[in-house]
């Protein structure tokens, strides 16, 4: 296992859109790994490959659900909205309020290359937005109704 290094709003690789996962290999499975020890080694809940230099479309979840490794992730239905705070591993020091779908649906690959489908809400469905954002190079305070500086 190893923890990668995340990389901060500036970086050209979190403005990509990632390129779909089209081969499930061991490789891949240890980067899922990688990806996990380095999500839970930063306190974080979410991260997305883009995060870790790789313009990949794969993330990592886990808000308090368990780990959830997805590859190819699409949200396929949502509904509903909130609005809530939320902050980013690769925006560091910074909050924002962010308006999100309230239920969403997710259809993506798991590790070993099956389809799976996942309905999530509250905090759970706001970090898949936001994980899944990443992929298309968006960040939440590209989104953010209010933006603030967190006071240390
Ligand atoms: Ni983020």
């Amino acid at each position: 296992m190893a923890i990668f290094k995340i990389v901060e709003i500036g970086d050209p690789v979190l403005r990509e859109k990632a390129k779909k996962v089209t081969k499930i290999s061991d490789a891949l499975q240890r980067l899922l790994d990688d990806m996990a020890e380095t999500m839970y080694a930063a306190n974080g809940i979410g991260l997305a490959a883009p995060q870790v230099g790789l313009s990949k479309r794969i993330i990592v979840v886990d808000a308090g659900q368990g780990l959830h490794a997805l590859i190819n992730p699409e949200i396929i239905s949502a509904s509903g909205s909130v609005t809530d705070r939320e902050g980013c591993l690769s925006v560091p020091g910074i909050w924002g309020e962010v308006k999100r779908a309230a239920e969403i649906k997710v259809r993506a690959l798991n590790r070993d290359g099956k389809t799976i489908e996942i309905e999530a809400s509250q905090l759970f469905a706001r970090v898949l937005q936001h994980e899944i954002d990443h992929l298309d190079g968006i960040l939440f305070v590209d989104r953010a109704l209010k933006i603030a500086r967190i006071e240390g």
